[in-house]
């Protein structure tokens, strides 16, 4: 809801279910930021407004009609270089007299119903009944610019998106070195800036850093989203748990250079920005011409990081994601790459799909390696034909034949790319980012595709059309596996050059916006060598997006919390794979691999034409439980236990990692819910642990019910002696005789408790394993093991 109360200086309150935004015209033309926080009630804005009577000493004035305005030191909702503001400006223009100061200064407004998508980038939607708009113009007379404000208001998920568009309605060009999507200007107040960093194989760690005098700022350089500081960050206050107190959550709907830097002023205020990132980016605006910002999403709630989650999750469920895959649930998929990696072929592929619809997968997908001479990373991007010698009758004859298995058919590719070994890059040498006669720093050995360019756009969409109507294709992973280097496009003027990174990721969402309105029902998934570029960008077009090449269970717990902050579990996926794990070399348990690959799209990634029976047992087993509560573990309400985390502290240089993990993944009536336990080691000797799940409803009843895990009697070593009569020697005959036919059941949980005392109270689990005494009852819980439970309502008897 937009309320105004109008005037020569109105005031705008941007009203959602639970916050309220307000801002208000000074006198000076200037827009103050009045107030973000929780919904409060107003009659008038008078007793929030900033009250002056003097500049600080050592400040400039604004003019001399008002000598207590200094910019420097007011809740500004945008401001710029040049008028005493010394603050991380919203914009910075260089004029075509080379003048650089900014003056916007307010002319006009206008609120409406509903919202209308942003120039060439993806946005987020929503009925009229859904969301209302609100546009502030400012003037810079004297140059005859004009800055649109962007606020759309979401009332039901607590969320405010803006953006801004500059016209340039002068007869000269002018250069903008800056300009942002979101400037969030607070009173003194104590707050802490968190930010999810890493690299590959180690996505979205969570930072917790207090806001202080020194600037923090997290951003890409990279060209992508990056792995190495995603988009999303959060602000919170210093007591802020994930249950309890004020915490803002905020991203941007972009998957390229990004900037969000926070600072407290010489008075104590705080101001946050955040938008494309102004040191890869300067945009030749020429005369009559707009520019837009990338929208910024941001919520805020007083309960925590889980209540800002849960906001922030249902907006990219509803507002973000698209299309016929939107509320579908995702089929458990198997994917080639770990199994095979590139050496592929028609018969292997259906072997390991046969072995794949036998323990229920729904689709199988064909991951790198079938096109062209693609037998290593060294060749072959951008020849998307089939490599007959692997497969003998297509894509034609293998997608028929895996449909004729029962399941669906899914491809990888690698469109933006190209290796320099291909005939595409023989062709057309001129066709990628790369600097004329300069040499090139190269990443897997392949240069990226000049995507500012309309014909490779073309291109690029007419090869994908062909490869994705060459055979009964239900799926795509679309990878991009490198860094951009040597930002240049012989097609643009040395006054564009410092356009290009901006311009690729336009070119980008072009393609990805014809293909995906041609391909309606194909599910895309994006992938960026894992989560390079997991953002809401990408979530716009593809409803889904490999979240790590990481899939070790104990790696991914934490790189699965990481995303669970911003980004709702529909969007992210998770695989079991083979151990020692490909990437950390870790043994973790078969179900341990899975109740953390639950948490998310499940799907396999091993060759499981190699495990054994009691391997395919379980994973018959593991399928057919995800598929029984998948509605709720794909689109449920997501909660990281409390305490479990809060334990954290301040960023180190090596993130800490949390020991113990509880989620609890509840359905929208709250009738059913999934609750996982991890552990990476164990403490000797405390064995008493609570299951503690969140989102219940107080006063309903519940049936509480453990996974029960059986042990191989191996995993006791030589403790078998301890009840054995006779001398079992480890791994002798005897001992692996044994292994074959004995069972050892884990402990059973089943409990029938109020939803409040589940939640308050918690409930005490079987005494874990602890140096003396064993017995069924005992919770078998060594290094990296869980435990899922399942909560479902019943009827008071
Ligand atoms: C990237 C992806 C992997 C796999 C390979 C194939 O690394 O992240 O999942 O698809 O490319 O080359």
């Amino acid at each position: 809801m937009i309320t105004i109360f109008k005037g020569p200086q109105p005031t705008f309150m941007l009203h959602t279910k639970n916050t309220s935004y307000i801002m208000k015209v000074l006198p000076s033309g200037h827009i103050e930021h009045v107030y973000y926080g929780a919904r409060i009630h107003l009659d008038n804005v008078d007793g929030l407004m900033e009250q002056r009577e003097f500049a600080p000493g050592c400040t400039t004035v604004y003019n001399n009609e008002d000598k207590s305005l200094s910019l420097e030191d007011v809740c500004l909702e945008m401001s710029g270089m040049g008028k005493s503001d010394v603050r991380e400006p919203f914009i910075e223009l260089i004029r075509s007299d080379g003048g650089r100061t900014e003056d916007f200064l307010f002319d006009t407004y206008e609120a409406r119903e509903g919202k209308e998508p942003i120039e060439d980038l993806p946005s987020s939607y929503g009925n009229d009944d859904e969301v209302d708009s609100l546009y502030i113009n400012l003037i810079d007379a004297k140059y005859d610019l004009r800055l649109t404000l962007k606020y759309s208001v979401f009332e039901e998920t607590d969320v405010i998106t803006k953006s801004a568009r500059i016209t340039n309605n002068s007869d000269f060009s002018v250069r903008i070195k800056r300009i942002m999507s979101n400037q969030l200007d607070f009173m003194p107040v104590d707050m802490r800036f968190h930010t999810f960093t890493g690299a590959w194989a180690r996505e979205m760690h969570r930072n917790d850093a207090l806001v202080g005098e020194a600037k923090l700022v997290n951003e890409s350089r990279s060209g992508n989203s990056s792995n190495r500081a995603n988009p999303f960050v959060m602000l919170s206050s210093i007591n802020t748990t994930e249950d309890a107190g004020d915490c803002y959550g905020i991203n941007l709907i972009y998957s390229g250079n990004h900037y969000e830097a926070v600072e407290r002023n010489a008075f104590g205020k705080i101001r946050f920005v955040s938008g494309i990132n102004p040191s890869t980016f300067s945009w030749h605006l020429k005369s009559k011409l707009s520019f837009q910002t990338p929208e910024s999403v941001m919520t805020f709630s007083e309960n925590g990081f889980n209540g800002m989650s849960n906001n922030m999750h249902r907006f990219v469920r509803e507002h973000i994601v698209r299309g016929y895959w939107k509320d579908r649930e995702r089929p458990v998929l198997i994917n080639s790459w770990e199994a095979s990696y590139f050496d592929i072929n028609e018969n292997k592929l259906l072997r390991l799909a046969r072995a794949a619809k036998d323990v229920g997968v729904e689709l199988f997908v064909m991951d790198d390696g079938w096109f062209g001479r693609r037998n290593d990373d060294t060749s072959s991007l951008g020849d998307w034909t089939a490599n007959t010698k692997k497969l003998s009758s297509g894509i034609a004859g293998i997608s028929r034949k895996i449909h004729a298995l029962g399941m669906d058919f899914g491809i990888w590719v690698e469109p933006e790319m190209v290796n320099v070994d291909s005939n595409l890059y023989r062709e057309h040498p001129d066709w990628t980012i790369e600097i004329p006669g300069h040499a090139h720093s190269e990443g897997r050995n392949q240069r990226i595709l000049d995507l500012t360019r309309g014909d490779v756009q073309e291109y690029v969409i007419n090869a994908m059309s062909n490869v994705f109507s060459s055979g009964e294709i239900n799926y795509v992973k679309w990878d991009m596996n490198r860094n951009f280097t040597d930002m240049y496009s012989p097609v643009l003027t040395p006054k564009q050059q410092g356009d290009v990174n901006h311009r690729y990721i336009v070119g980008l969402y072009k393609v990805m916006d014809a293909l995906t309105k041609r391909f309606p029902e194909i599910l895309f998934e994006g992938c960026a060598s894992g989560g390079n570029r997991f953002d809401l960008g990408i979530l716009s077009y593809f409803p889904q997006i490999w979240a790590s090449d990481d899939t070790d269970a104990i790696a991914r717990a934490e790189i699965q919390t990481g995303y669970s902050y911003g980004y709702p579990m529909s969007t992210l996926t998770a695989h079991v794979s083979d151990i020692p794990n490909h990437q950390t070399l870790r043994r973790t348990p078969l179900e341990t691999r899975y109740h953390v690959a639950v948490l998310g799209i499940l799907g396999y990634e091993c060759n499981l034409t190699d495990l054994n029976g009691d391997g395919l047992k379980a994973i018959r087993q593991q399928i057919s439980i995800y598929k029984k509560y998948r509605r709720t573990l794909q689109f449920g309400t997501f909660y990281r236990r409390s305490s479990l985390y809060d334990r954290r502290g301040f960023s180190t240089i090596l993130p800490n990692y949390a020991n113990d993990y509880e989620w609890t993944v509840v359905s929208e009536d709250k009738s059913e819910a999934i609750g996982v336990m991890l552990q990476t080691l164990v403490h000797p000797n405390t064995q008493y642990a609570l299951l503690k799940p969140t989102g219940l409803i107080d006063e309903a009843i519940y049936r509480i019910e453990g996974r029960e895990i059986t042990y191989n009697i191996k995993e006791l070593g030589s403790l078998v002696n301890t009840v054995s009569p006779i001398h079992v020697k480890q791994d002798g005959m005897v001992h692996n005789a044994l292994a074959r036919y004995i069972t050892l059941n884990g402990e059973k949980e089943k409990h029938i408790m109020y939803g409040d005392a589940i939640m308050k109270a918690g409930i005490r689990l079987r005494p874990a394993f602890a140096g003396v005494g064993y017995n069924d009852n005992i919770r078998m819980y060594p290094d990296f093991a869980s435990r899922l439970y399942v909560i479902k309502r019943i009827e008071p008897v």
